[in-house]
């Protein structure tokens, strides 16, 4: 008997030894995979969230994953994610990656949501060997001493560095490049980071005027000729406005003000930057007028402004006083920012109710052009949103001769819109100057998915024009388009917005 129970006490204690040995190989596994996973995610250059938050990082992904086989019973659904839903943004994902770009089954969009577009297709669409290449689209040809020209329909937005981080920018200047498209500096100045890549180069003249201010903090002509005389700064853009925040200055946290940020500004470090909220020198049309010469004299290249349309009263006295001056005096674009633009920081107020959105300012400013017989010497730039094909195509339908986007490119970057662009926490390293979570953004690796995103963006457009039987997205017009009304039921573009240079005289002038 008691031999018995030393027999059955041994088996259990080597049970027990076997089960502890079992548990700390597996651990021990567990822990190496654990490593090794750490180490590969730190090292990897591809995904900024696996590099700045090692392990764990993974499984945002695996969630997201999940999340196509579970949300149909519990979360969101595509479209209903805001400010960009998840199939806006799945879009800009798999163009940046370069991944097929095709989806199955059938259409999640119920083409039935009012204020959005159809596109109307060609009976007899073109071949292959019918369709044009991309036409060029000239700014301040015969005007400015040295004009600019890009087939580029789709282009980065003003985003300023102190805005966005260093790597960022570096990203987006070299994947400007790849892409043949320009970006825009924003008002925050040019720094080392836009020049790298050696794109083309819009630079913002802001209502502080970052870069190109005296020590009083005016306009200064011999800081503006030190920028123009680079050759990759191809044009100039004033800024009045911005769709986030019309009427209010920008504003850059004191967080995110560093030492080379502040250098490059001109600005102390460590406190918050808060431009005026308009040109102290232009109060009125006139002063727009010159000082837009004033820039285009001084710098030679092509000069515009941007603005985000409320009251609008202004542009028929606009389009006179260019008449009543001179062609000289006209701006070479205007860029037509939508009232739910994006932006680094802004009050919710003006974010969420101030303004016009694109679909009524973009018309009505293309319109007010053509009624004048400016839309030739004046071309059409806007934003708002349009980070897929259909968007821009649409604005190429309403009458813009480009489009531009910002967070747009901030998703080719990695951004996964975690809303915290005023923090200097942002997750993936685009909008932080934290340089732990700066180093997950790889700029070489990002720097082609902005290439990608762009190209596979106007490639995508040009299909759109193709099918709807134009050989190039250049030109599509509003008989291409139609626009879903309350009813939920399609309705003619041309007739929500009739093109005023086709209105009989009748209508236009009312004898
Ligand atoms: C992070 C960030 C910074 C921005 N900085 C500027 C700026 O310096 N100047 C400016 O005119 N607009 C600025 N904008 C606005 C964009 O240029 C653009 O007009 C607006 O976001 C609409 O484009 P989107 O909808 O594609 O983002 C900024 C936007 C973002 C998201």
């Amino acid at each position: 008997m008691k031999e018995q129970m030393t027999a059955v006490q041994a088996f259990v204690m080597n049970f027990l030894e076997l089960s502890v040995l079992l548990l700390a190989f597996a651990l021990g596994i567990g822990l190496l995979a654990i490593a090794y996973m750490y180490v590969v995610d730190i090292t990897q250059k591809e995904q900024t969230i696996r590099r700045n938050y090692p392990v764990i990082g993974r499984f945002r992904y695996f969630f997201e994953h999940l999340g196509e086989f579970f949300r149909q019973y519990f979360f969101a659904l595509d479209r209903e994610e805001l400010p960009f839903n998840r199939a806006q943004r799945s879009w800009v994902y798999r163009a940046a990656k370069n991944i097929d770009s095709t989806v199955a089954f059938g259409s999640t969009n119920p083409l039935n949501i009012p204020g959005d577009f159809i596109f109307l297709n060609g009976l007899f669409p073109p071949l292959d060997e019918e369709v044009n290449g991309r036409s060029p689209i000239h700014f301040g040809q015969g005007f400015a001493r040295i004009p600019f020209c890009t087939t580029s329909f789709f282009n980065i937005s003003a985003m300023s560095f102190g805005a966005l981080s260093a790597p960022a920018i570096s990203a987006l200047s070299f994947g400007a490049k790849g892409a043949g498209i320009w970006m825009n500096t924003g008002e925050g100045a040019i720094s080392p980071y836009h020049y790298e890549g050696q794109c083309d180069i819009i630079f913002q003249i802001g209502t502080a005027k970052y870069g190109v201010r005296d020590v009083q903090g005016r306009l200064s002509d011999d800081k503006l000729r030190d920028i123009a005389s680079h050759e990759n700064v191809r044009m100039f853009e004033i800024k009045l406005s911005q769709g986030a925040k019309p009427g209010k200055g920008g504003i850059l946290p004191a967080a995110k003000v560093t030492q080379v940020i502040a250098s490059t500004r001109g600005i102390p470090v460590g406190e918050s930057s808060i431009s005026p909220n308009r040109h102290p020198d232009i109060h009125n049309l006139d002063e727009l007028l010159t000082m837009i010469h004033r820039v285009r004299e001084i710098t030679g290249k092509p000069t515009g402004m941007k603005c985000v349309i409320g009251q609008s009263e202004w542009l028929d006295e606009f389009c006179q006083k260019v008449h009543e001056r001179g062609m000289d005096y006209a701006p070479d674009f205007i860029t037509v920012d939508s009232a739910d633009g994006g932006t680094g920081a802004a009050p919710q107020s003006l974010i969420d109710y101030m303004g016009l959105p694109i679909k009524r300012s973009l018309p009505m400013v293309v319109d007010k052009l053509n009624e004048y017989g400016l839309k030739g010497r004046i071309r059409v730039i806007c934003s708002g949103k349009m980070i897929n094909p259909a968007g821009v195509a649409a604005a190429l339908c309403l009458g813009a001769d480009c489009v531009n986007s910002a967070r747009g490119f901030m998703f080719a970057l990695g951004c996964i819109q975690a809303l915290q662009c005023n923090k200097n926490t942002c997750p993936t390293g685009i909008t932080t100057h934290d340089k732990d979570l700066q180093r997950g953004l790889d700029p070489t690796d990002k720097a082609l998915r902005v290439t990608s995103y762009a190209s596979n963006l106007m490639h995508e457009v040009e299909v759109i024009a193709h099918s709807c039987g134009v050989a190039e997205p250049m030109l599509l017009g509003r008989q291409h388009a139609q626009i879903i009304n309350e009813q939920g039921l399609p309705e003619a573009m041309s007739d929500v917005y009739p093109d005023v240079a086709t209105l009989p005289q009748y209508l236009r002038t009312g004898q």
